[in-house]
């Protein structure tokens, strides 16, 4: 970047180190319509409507999307913003109560800007976290009232960047509640694309990551730039390219609706932007992605562990059980090694149903023949461990809490209330909502050895209207709830700091960097069919890494989409994740039996090379439709684990080839069959794996998998062989 001599805050570069300054590259022509600032003079080159700009702001000049406005006390709108100091600090800063990447002091620096327009009464802060071993740059700006009346905050971004020249696409993953994060990919031309949530998550419909990427990256080349929110709320995420070509991205608050009061004083902070640059493609981006989510925003005892391999009771007996019930899928179960059962929806109040109970968190001692210690304690007899499925942020009309606190729910007086699931809202963005909650579920946790969490959340939020406040604000009310929901994680977390907890919206509607900062995992989708899992855990698979997706072997025709999928393609799907059961094992055949020991099995074996190794997506939906394949290889290049699923079947069937990534093409590779028919082992060099690949044999089905674990033969190099 670079200070004009005016204090104009310019941005010059952000990629590959190019090793020349960089303000060479900005060119200054008259330009019509566009204007200049007073301070300039006559000189009609100079105008912030065609610069690059670090932190735009509507009110100096620039007509582009900014990434900042306001309206100061009487309505007049924009700020002037101009550089005011800078400092750098050691360490990365925090964020007060909100998620933030974290690193050691002498891993990463913080740089901070401070930036000011007087007559409007405003300061920004902005913050940078860089952090060189991940190519990481973190961003969020602290915006404070200087003025003495209060000033509204319209529109504040985290992050926003202008590329001045290129041609640029953006990868967005929308989906919806069950298809959760397909990529998307647009060109960005002139106008603007704008993706965001206004349901108070971050949503199934968009995730708060977006990936700049010149219009020749793929997997393995070209440059790509993701701009990733760690926030879990409404957010906004837009690129633009201006007259000239310049291409503005931008991720942080959503502004429809923002609208943000501050009083003199007061400070507002954005959540945190994640910029990673990739020069080498997609696969290196994500990866980067990984590495840093899981080194530096996933915390506490279950960063680095395998879980606990579980089986969950809802789609078994979704709200139809009894303690006998579920003691008697544990123990089946348990004979097969799984190591964990999670006690689902529908065990507290007058749950046995979706419309009644929420906000009731006492056990139904009825339902379950006792107490919840019995329940648990009959688990533990069997070595296994117990979880727990919560909804706090959650009430149904048909509740005592609501009886009794009907003003805790959003509701618009006089207004008769949005639903969704038959539940509405609780007031998260005040302290005693939370704090009374957490009261009644801690008591709950407190009173068995409960050893999991599943914190589920489903519904959006509307009606939004928090009645100790006499006007309402929407955006300072949804990001209160926000930091209400991320208070009550953190007294749980810090009350029982050795509870593996499961974020879960729905599955995947609230799957992001702010949720992975307090749960290290999520459910990544309702939809536990195999074949759209495929695409789904792939969508996810671009920002987030593999431990941290909660994916299950489910039961057959599967419960969302009717679909029969193989026992063992099941398996190796949700292999690619947190892996568990979600299904009555006492219902499946001994052959299955056998199949579900051999996959625990498996992904005891495989799980540091699922957890540690680089992950790459092998096939392209588009291109490849016959076979979907993914791979885990080792840093070192020592070993791979390749994973291929048939697709569609067709009469007299091309013959697909799976090609391997993150290899050593100069070395021998023993590759052996994990699973799948009519495949021998093989030793090849890598460079005949990564190119030509493996072929997957045809035989009649569909839906059929195969997985190969491919071991270098160190002594066995290339280099020594004539062929
Ligand atoms: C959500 C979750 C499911 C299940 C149900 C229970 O839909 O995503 O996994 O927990 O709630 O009501």
């Amino acid at each position: 970047m670079g200070i004009t001599d005016d204090g104009f805050l310019l941005h010059l570069y952000y990629g590959p180190k190019t090793g020349c300054d960089m303000d060479y590259s900005l060119t200054m022509y008259d330009r019509g319509f566009s204007g200049n600032p007073y301070d300039v003079g006559n000189d009609r080159t100079f105008s912030l409507d065609v610069l690059p700009m670090e932190y735009p702001g509507y009110g100096n000049g620039d007509y582009r999307s900014p990434a900042f406005s306001m309206r100061d006390s009487s309505g007049v709108q924009g700020a002037d913003l101009r550089y005011r100091s800078h400092r750098f600090l050691p360490g990365k800063y925090g964020i007060d109560g909100m998620p933030a990447v974290y690193a050691a002091e002498d891993e990463a620096r913080t740089l901070e800007i401070v930036l000011a327009d007087e007559t409007a009464g405003v300061q920004v802060t902005l913050k940078y976290g860089i952090i060189p071993s991940r190519d990481a740059v973190t961003r969020a700006a602290v915006i404070e009232n200087i003025s003495d009346s209060t000033i509204t905050v319209d529109k504040a971004l985290s992050a926003s960047l202008d590329s001045l020249s290129g041609n640029w696409d953006i990868i967005h993953f929308d989906g919806r509640h069950g298809m959760e994060r397909l990529p998307q990919r647009d060109a960005v031309r002139r106008g603007k694309i704008s993706i965001g949530s206004r349901r108070g998550t971050s949503s199934h419909q968009h995730n708060p990551f977006i990936v700049l990427a010149s219009e020749e990256t793929g997997e393995d080349y070209g440059s790509c730039t993701g701009l990733m929110l760690a926030y879990s709320g409404n957010f906004k995420a837009e690129a633009e390219r201006d007259q000239y070509g310049l291409t503005r991205t931008g991720i942080g608050f959503q502004d429809e609706m923002f609208d943000y009061p501050l009083a003199p004083g007061e400070k507002l902070e954005t959540p945190e932007a994640i910029m990673i640059h990739s020069d080498e493609g997609l696969s290196d981006l994500s990866q980067k992605y990984h590495a840093l989510i899981s080194e530096h925003i996933v915390r506490g005892p279950w960063q680095h562990k395998r879980r606990p391999v579980l089986i969950n009771n809802w789609e078994a007996t979704y709200f139809d059980f009894t303690g006998d019930k579920i003691v008697s899928i544990a123990e089946q179960a348990a004979q097969l090694g799984v190591e964990m059962i999670v006690l689902d929806d529908g065990w507290f109040g007058a749950r046995n149903t979706e419309n009644a109970g929420l906000g009731d968190w006492t056990v139904n001692e009825e339902k379950l023949g006792g107490p919840l210690s019995s329940v648990v304690n009959r688990i533990k007899d069997l070595g296994m461990q117990f979880g727990l499925w919560i909804e706090p942020e959650m009430v149904n009309e048909d509740s005592d809490l609501y009886r009794e606190h009907p003003d805790w729910a959003y509701t618009v007086p006089g207004k008769k209330p949005v639903r969704g699931r038959n539940q509405l809202v609780l007031d998260f963005s005040r302290d005693e909502v939370v704090d009374a909650i957490f009261e009644q579920i801690s008591a709950v946790i407190a009173s068995a050895d409960i050893s999991y969490i599943k914190m589920d959340m489903n519904r959006s939020i509307m009606d939004v209207f928090s009645r100790t406040d006499k006007v309402q604000h929407y955006g300072k009310t949804m990001h209160a709830y926000v930091k209400g929901v991320y208070r009550f994680i953190e007294m749980l977390r810090q009350r029982f700091p050795e509870l593996l907890i499961e974020g879960c919206s729905g599955g995947g509607g609230r799957f992001d960097a702010g949720m992975l900062y307090y749960t290290p995992q999520i459910w990544c989708s309702d939809n536990t069919d195999a074949i759209d899992r495929i695409q789904i855990q792939r969508g996810t698979s671009f920002g987030y890494p593999i431990q941290t997706i909660g994916s299950h072997v489910s039961q057959v025709p599967n419960e969302q989409t009717g679909r029969i999928v193989d026992f063992a393609t099941r398996g190796i799907v949700a292999q690619a994740g947190t892996f568990g059961y979600e299904l009555d094992l006492n219902l499946i055949s001994d052959e299955e039996k056998e199949e579900v020991k051999k996959q625990i099995a498996d992904y005891k074996k495989y799980w540091p090379l699922i957890a540690n190794g680089s992950y790459y997506r092998l096939h392209s939906p588009e291109k490849d439709t016959e076979t979907a394949s993914w791979c885990f290889a080792a840093e070192d290049k020592s070993e791979a684990l390749m994973s291929a699923v048939t697709l569609d079947n067709h009469c007299n069937n091309p013959v697909s080839y799976v090609r391997c990534r993150g290899l050593d093409p100069a070395k021998m590779y023993h590759v052996e069959p994990v699973l799948g028919a009519d495949t021998q082992p093989l030793e090849l060099s890598g460079q005949a794996l990564m190119t030509v690949g493996l072929p997957v044999p045809i035989i009649p089905g569909e839906y059929k998998a195969w997985q190969w674990h491919v071991t270098s033969k160190d002594t066995d190099n290339l280099n020594n062989k004539e062929n």
